[in-house]
C-alpha cells in the first residue's frame, strides 16, 4: 500500500491504496464518483471513460499509480466545462440514452471529440465513438445529440 496524491475534478486527494489498482475502482469506491461505470473491465466498451489531461481515457485497467501527476476529470464535473455542458444538454434534448449505462462514457468521449474537432461531420462522430459500445442501440440519438451540441456551440 502507498499513499498517492491525485487531482480529481480540481481537488487534490490523498488515497492510500495498492498503486496497481485501476483508477476506476479508486474513483468509484474511494471517492464516491460513480459516474464512470465498470462494463467489460478490459478497455473494450468505453463505459469507464474519464478525462485524463483533457483526453477521454478508459480507466478500468489504468493503474492509479501511473496517473498521480495528471489532471483527472470525471463526468460529475463535466458541466463546469462549456463543451461538456453543451453535450449534456444535447443528450437530454435528444433523449440520447436508454438504460444509461454507456452514457457517461459517451458524454466524456463526445466532449473530448468536440474539443478536438468543433464541427465534426457524421463520419467523424462515428469514428470518434467507435470504441464505445451501447447495448441498447441508442447510437442514432447519440449522433444527433453530438450534432446538436456542435451546432449550439457554433451558434455561441
Ligand atoms: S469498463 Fe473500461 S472499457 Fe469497458
Ligand atoms: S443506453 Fe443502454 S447501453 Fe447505451
Amino acid at each position: 500500500m502507498e499513499t498517492l496524491s491525485l487531482t480529481v475534478n480540481g481537488v487534490r486527494q490523498e488515497i492510500t491504496c495498492d498503486p496497481s489498482t485501476p483508477l476506476l475502482y479508486i474513483l468509484r469506491n474511494d471517492l464516491g464518483l460513480t459516474g464512470a461505470k465498470l462494463g467489460c473491465g478490459l478497455e473494450q466498451c468505453g463505459a469507464c471513460a474519464v478525462m485524463i489531461d483533457g483526453e477521454a481515457t478508459f480507466c478500468c485497467n489504468r493503474p492509479v499509480g501511473e496517473i498521480t501527476e495528471k489532471d483527472i476529470v470525471t463526468v460529475e464535473a463535466l458541466s463546469n466545462d462549456p463543451v461538456g455542458a453543451a453535450v449534456q444538454r444535447a443528450f437530454l434534448a435528444e433523449g440520447a440514452a436508454q438504460c444509461g449505462y454507456c452514457t457517461t462514457g459517451i458524454v466524456v468521449a463526445a466532449t473530448s471529440l468536440l474539443k478536438e474537432n468543433p464541427a465534426p461531420d457524421r463520419n467523424a462522430i462515428v469514428v470518434g465513438l467507435e470504441d464505445h459500445l451501447c447495448r441498447c442501440g441508442s447510437h442514432a440519438r447519440v449522433i444527433a445529440a453530438i450534432e446538436r451540441a456542435a451546432q449550439e456551440l457554433a451558434n455561441g
